[in-house]
């Protein structure tokens, strides 16, 4: 069985939709559950089984909340993608105190308190997977977002040191960087945009969400055990800096 954090739109739905349709049973999460009525019946229409949590993962009790009321439902938690998280731009001179907490918060403890919180019952079970999403931003500049990319580069760290924690545990913890993906929500669809991050592309197309899906649930059902610790590139062998939104 597989939870996905922060699922009520984008690269979440796709990943609790393609999730079902690979026979898992799925637990869908947002702050708002009432949020997640289009992706349960999405998951639902491909034949998953699936449990909708309405959690606010910057919260520690609400993050055990997820993971408890997940092993109640289905009486394990074999997956755990983190996949919730925030984003806004602006110059780092002009990042207020909240604003920089705010997008540390959605993307690095949202991560850290939903794996703290699955983390027994992983162990107990004898092992599991934990798949983070991160972002290019952590790699490299990442210019208006100095919150995200120090975020997401925390992710990636995360991810290393509890790999090399929780290994004697059997459970694996990867994270997988993302480029630009063209989601329901992407600045990617105004043209501007496309075409200047399309122009960067080795391959001249942004990825899809169901492709981003596919690509990490391939890493978290992999049956080798010593895949883990590992911070994977989905990013189409991008190697540059992702300008802001360009001004409406
Ligand atoms: N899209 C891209 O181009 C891109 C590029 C690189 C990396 N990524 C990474 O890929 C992942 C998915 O991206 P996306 O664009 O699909 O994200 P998104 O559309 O912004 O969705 C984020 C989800 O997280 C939920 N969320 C936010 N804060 C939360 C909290 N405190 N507790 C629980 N849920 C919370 C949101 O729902 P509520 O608001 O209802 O809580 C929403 O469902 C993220 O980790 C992102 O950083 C995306």
């Amino acid at each position: 069985m597989v939870v996905v954090t922060g699922s009520a739109g984008g690269i979440g739905r796709a990943l609790a939709v393609e999730a079902a349709v690979r026979g898992a049973r799925v637990v869908v999460n947002s702050r708002r559950v009432e949020r997640l009525a289009d992706v349960v019946a999405d998951v639902e229409a491909a034949g998953g089984e699936v449990l909708a949590v309405g959690a606010d993962l910057r919260h520690g009790d609400q993050a055990d909340r997820l993971a408890a009321e997940t092993v109640e439902r289905f009486g394990r938690l074999d997956v755990l993608v983190n996949n919730a998280a925030g984003l806004f731009f602006a110059p780092a001179e002009e990042l207020t105190e909240n604003g920089w907490r705010s997008v540390v918060d959605a993307n690095l403890t949202t991560t850290f308190l939903a794996c703290r919180a699955a983390f027994p019952y992983l162990r107990d079970q004898g092992g599991g997977t934990i798949c983070n999403l991160s972002s290019v931003a952590a790699l490299r500049p990442h210019p208006h977002a100095s919150h995200y990319a120090a975020a997401k580069a925390g992710v990636n760290s995360l991810t290393e040191t509890l790999a090399y924690e929780w290994a004697p545990h059997g459970i694996r913890v990867n994270a997988v960087v993302l480029g630009a993906v063209l989601t329901e929500a992407s600045r990617f669809h105004r043209d501007v945009d496309r075409a200047l991050m399309e122009a960067q592309l080795p391959g001249g197309r942004i990825v899809t969400p169901d492709e981003v899906a596919a690509a990490v649930l391939d890493l978290c059902f992999v049956e080798t055990s010593y895949l883990t610790g590992a911070v994977v590139r989905l990013d189409g062998g991008f190697r540059g800096v992702m300008a802001p939104p360009e001004a409406p």
